[in-house]
């Protein structure tokens, strides 16, 4: 619900950079309480933490849209999608959208996001890499995993890479990553939600080429900032403190998007 509801407030507050009307729509429909959220909402600290989970979104897209130039007719797998709706917000009529989580997000979606026609939900837990023989990437593959792969441990993730790797050569795969620092942070607390109080073992990537370079000779890794990597932030909404933030973000916390593509 907090990217969820992040992605409405972007909306609201910074609408040259983002836009995003089934955020707005879902926020109406679904029977929860945001008054918490909207009252912490008028605060530039939690602004911020909403323009991060449009920023990932806006980043990804990008990355997926730069794909489907040369793929147009490929499958678009969203890993761990929660309520997001990326692979609509990518839709040029003809690519396929697999919508992949747990089975109770899965059937919160159905009621919520019923699928469109060239659309299809996966009930699965990522680690369980069974799911992907449902993957057709006959025409091409981008997988993309927005704020997912923090709950994943690095082993689980390469285990993970690498299967799509070895299966779908040609793929693109996108994801966001946070430095040790950041994912001490900001993930300790929520995976302490989960019961999990070793964070240790948990991914995050201090530097990209080093830790993940080397996973795989069919791997062309590249990676930009991922709040200020695709986009200025000079616009309508955005503050001298956001843009501050968001070197923090992008320097010390290492926040990055991730992009592997196969071969
Ligand atoms: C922070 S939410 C992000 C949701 C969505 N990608 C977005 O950007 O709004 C993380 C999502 O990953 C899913 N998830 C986490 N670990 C998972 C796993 N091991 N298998 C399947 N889904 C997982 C959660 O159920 C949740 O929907």
């Amino acid at each position: 619900m907090i990217p969820l509801f992040g992605r409405k407030l972007c909306t609201e507050v910074f609408p040259d950079l983002y836009r995003d009307d089934t955020a707005v729509m879902l926020c109406e429909k679904v029977d929860y309480d945001f008054s918490e959220m909207e009252k912490k909402s008028r605060s530039s600290f939690y602004r911020f933490g909403a323009l991060e989970a449009a920023m990932r979104q806006l980043d990804i897209k990008w990355e997926i849209e730069d794909y489907l130039k040369e793929n147009p007719n490929a499958a678009v797998i969203n890993m761990g999608c929660g309520l997001d709706n990326t692979g609509r917000a990518v839709d040029n009529g003809k690519i396929k959208i697999y919508n992949v989580d747990f089975a109770d997000i899965v059937e919160a979606r159905e009621i919520l996001l019923p699928n469109g026609d060239r659309e299809e939900s996966i009930a699965t837990e990522l680690s369980e890499l069974s799911w992907l023989d449902k993957i057709d990437a006959s025409r091409g593959a981008v997988f993309f995993a927005a704020g997912v792969f923090h709950y994943l441990t690095t082993e689980q993730v390469k285990r993970l890479v690498l299967e799509i790797g070895k299966r779908f050569p040609g793929a693109r795969l996108v994801f966001d990553t946070v430095g040790r620092l950041g994912h001490k942070l900001m993930m300790k607390k929520v995976l302490k939600n989960f019961g999990i109080t070793d964070v240790s073992g948990y991914f995050h990537v201090n530097n990209a080429e080093k830790e993940l370079g080397d996973w795989s000779g069919n791997i062309s890794l590249s990676h930009r900032g991922y709040m200020l990597g695709y986009y200025d932030l000079h616009t309508t909404g955005v503050t001298g403190f956001h843009r501050f933030l968001s070197r923090i973000g992008d320097g010390p916390m290492k926040m990055r998007i991730v992009r592997m593509d196969f071969s």
